[in-house]
């Protein structure tokens, strides 16, 4: 059974903070829980409302609905990825071969789930080596290096717990930078000169995200296709919607990335994720307010790998 699991960190991220937001929103636990929800609720609605999201990401409990609602099945989503897709696999391992390590930047990656899908598949394959991986996360929400870091310290601790103090004995060791980043503004990227020596630029759920300014999206990733060496991968991971494979279709031509046709995927969590053990958050969300608010468990998505020419 790997040590790495969606539920459970996301659970101990949740418990470690909520306290702590309450007393600084002056809010009692109960009342910290019923904005939980009312995000939960709201978030749904507004991905459901068929324009652009306005997702209050800089509130914290914001941040905690985001990780209790969406962050395991998402990045349970990036291990199917990584775990179907065998040319991305093989890429991956190449790079690392040949490099001693991996570059991946996650743009709009702030809540962390791009690094737990890819460690719990890394720990899966028991490699028998670390992984090296130099992780670059772009994001237009600063507050969300916080989550980030706390992602990252409960995974070293199972990692610790599980394989000890020995970095070498772990399947992953990640180094990170964070850079708050507006995709849109390409005026920015005068201060990135580090964006562009990537391997694998991953965009989950982030088109979908930002569809209002999709010039301005189109804009950042010619621009960053024009500076990153040819061979370069682009991964994209959407829902399934027409409109999402129409807009990367388009970005990717315009930025000259060939991409692959788009691989659809409708599917549960793995049967060693189970809800329950997000915790404590899980049962007060039941308890305190009376109604149950399950995090999503499935997912109807497809993915796209773009190569820079
Ligand atoms: C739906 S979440 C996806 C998070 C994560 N990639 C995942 O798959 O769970 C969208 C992310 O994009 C970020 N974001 C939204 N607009 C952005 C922008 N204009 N520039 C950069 N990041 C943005 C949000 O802060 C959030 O972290």
């Amino acid at each position: 059974m790997p040590c790495i699991n969606y539920f459970q960190i996301v659970g101990e991220v949740i418990s470690a903070s909520i306290n702590s937001i309450a007393e600084s929103k002056n809010i009692s636990y109960e009342s910290a829980h019923r904005e939980v929800l009312n995000h939960l609720r709201n978030n749904s609605a507004q991905w459901n409302s068929g324009r652009q999201p306005q997702i209050q990401y800089e509130d914290p409990l914001c941040r905690i609905a985001y990780l209790y609602g969406m962050v395991p099945a998402n990045a349970n989503l990036i291990e199917y990825v990584l775990r179907t897709d065998r040319e991305l696999a093989e890429s991956i391992d190449q790079i690392h071969a040949e490099n001693g390590q991996i570059n991946i930047c996650a743009f709009g990656g702030g809540p962390g789930t791009e690094l737990l899908g890819l460690a719990k598949w890394l720990e899966k394959r028991n490699l028998g080596y670390p992984m090296v991986v130099d992780f670059l996360i772009l994001d237009q929400v600063s507050e969300w290096l916080d989550t980030w870091q706390a992602i990252q310290r409960q995974m070293d601790l199972r990692l610790r717990r599980n394989y000890g103090a020995n970095r070498n004995s772990w399947p992953i060791n990640v180094s990170r930078g964070f850079c708050p980043f507006d995709i849109t503004n390409t005026e920015n990227f005068g201060n990135l000169g580090n964006v562009f020596g990537q391997d694998i630029y991953i965009f989950s759920y982030v088109v979908s995200e930002i569809f209002d300014l999709a010039p301005d999206l189109r804009r950042t990733i010619s621009e960053i296709a024009d500076r990153t060496p040819s061979g370069s991968k682009f991964l994209f991971v959407e829902r399934r919607e027409q409109r999402w494979v129409n807009a990367i279709e388009r970005l990717a031509e315009e930025a000259g990335i060939s991409i692959s046709e788009p691989r659809n995927t409708s599917s549960n969590m793995d049967t060693d994720e189970e809800k329950t053990d997000l915790g404590q958050i899980y049962y007060d969300v039941q308890s305190i307010l009376g109604t149950s608010y399950n995090p999503r468990i499935t997912w109807n998505a497809f993915w796209i790998i773009g190569t820079k020419d």
